[in-house]
């Protein structure tokens, strides 16, 4: 069943795993541009009150059953941001088969099922975790690709799949694009959702989390960068957020100035900011300094690097407007509503 719709101004967009942290911003972001956001999610990570402003469908990306009633339902929709995943790297190298199971296989499913109902445009949440321990520190699309871990390699692995669907010989079907995350920090500019379950290999997770009895190891101390510790690319995920609105409203003007089915894009600060820097300025933003102990090296302290993201404001005409201090506030803020936000949602 195909359903024709042909509205630029007031898209209707499905947002898979808008339940969950980033998902949930990218889905006020599109409302307040004045699109209407219909999330699917299965809650298996996710948090049910995020979804509350929003139509809600509680539902697993490979069940094509409920996919294909949502999609009658709601007379099809102009396009797709695929967030739903299991994200958290430890996680994944204690169990690889569950990711690629949820990472891969449901993607290929949802990605198949889409298709068949005759979905033109997705957008999906890649990660700039697949350039790994790259050579390179100024990361532009072209630089070598690199997955460190299974999670990094799903994300991999969704991005080809992705890209093989659109590039298919008949044409006529999907098309993508894939916004490669750098490292989102922050929450939604309204405080109505933000990181809501504890990630704790993310840097400001754990500086939030340090006190004077857990306090925080700083570890990869003699990498190759200016002060020893590693480069990350932060940027506010309200930015973030707006760049799939951006992606989706522009979308088949990208693709037809790129002369392509699918296409990557960057999507970061394009500003190298090493672990000690990171330290500096949420001290500055916190108004308290911040007790560390430096760790010893471990395997796989990697130098890190930053976006390019002249291909995003080529194509989109996206940048920042959040600084890193901006950031911080607003994860800081999100943190003091956090717990509330969470026990509301376990009621
Ligand atoms: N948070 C980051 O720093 C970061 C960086 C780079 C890329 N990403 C990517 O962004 C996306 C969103 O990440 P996040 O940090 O918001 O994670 P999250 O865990 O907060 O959100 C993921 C959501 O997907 C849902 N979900 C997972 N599997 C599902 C399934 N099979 N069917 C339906 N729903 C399912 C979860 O319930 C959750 O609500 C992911 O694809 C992740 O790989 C995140």
């Amino acid at each position: 069943m195909e359903i024709q719709r042909n509205r630029e101004d007031d898209m209707k967009v499905l947002i898979t795993g808008g339940a969950g942290y980033i998902g949930s911003i990218i889905a006020g972001s599109f409302k307040r541009a004045g699109h209407e956001p219909v999330i699917l999610d299965s809650l298996i990570n996710g948090n049910r009150e995020f979804t509350r402003p929003y139509s809600f469908i509680q539902a697993d990306i490979a069940d094509k059953d409920a996919l294909k009633a949502l999609w009658e339902k709601e007379e099809g929709f102009d396009g797709v941001i695929h967030c739903a995943a299991l994200t958290i790297v430890p996680e994944s190298v204690a169990s690889p088969g569950l990711y690629y199971q949820e990472n891969v296989t449901k993607s290929l499913i949802f990605f198949e099922t889409l298709e068949a109902l005759g979905c033109k445009k997705v957008i999906l949440s890649g990660s700039a975790s697949v350039y790994g321990n790259s050579s390179e520190t100024l990361l532009t699309e072209e630089s070598p690709v690199n997955p460190g871990s299974p999670y990094a390699r799903t994300k991999l692995i969704q991005e080809q799949l992705l890209e093989d669907l659109c590039r298919k010989i008949e044409k006529g079907g999907l098309r993508g694009i894939s916004l490669r995350y750098f490292n989102p920090v922050g929450a939604a500019p309204d405080l109505s959702s933000g990181a809501w379950k504890e990630n704790g290999s993310h840097l400001i997770a754990k500086l939030m989390a340090h006190s004077s009895k857990t306090p925080f190891t700083l570890t990869g101390t003699n990498l190759p960068t200016h002060d020893g510790t590693g480069l990350r690319d932060y940027f506010h995920v309200a930015d973030l957020a707006r760049a799939h609105v951006m992606a989706m409203e522009k979308f088949d003007r990208v693709l037809k100035e790129e002369k392509t089915e699918y296409t990557l894009m960057n999507a970061g600060s394009g500003q190298g900011v090493t672990v000690k820097e990171f330290i500096k300025a949420f001290e500055k933003v916190q108004g308290k300094s911040v007790d560390y102990l430096i760790g010893p090296s471990r395997p796989g302290d990697v130098p890190g690097g930053y976006a390019s993201i002249e291909k995003i404001k080529r194509l989109l005409g996206w940048q920042p407007e959040y600084s890193l201090k901006d950031a911080i506030e607003s994860a800081l803020e999100w943190e003091k509503i956090r717990s509330t936000s969470i026990e509301e949602s376990l009621n």
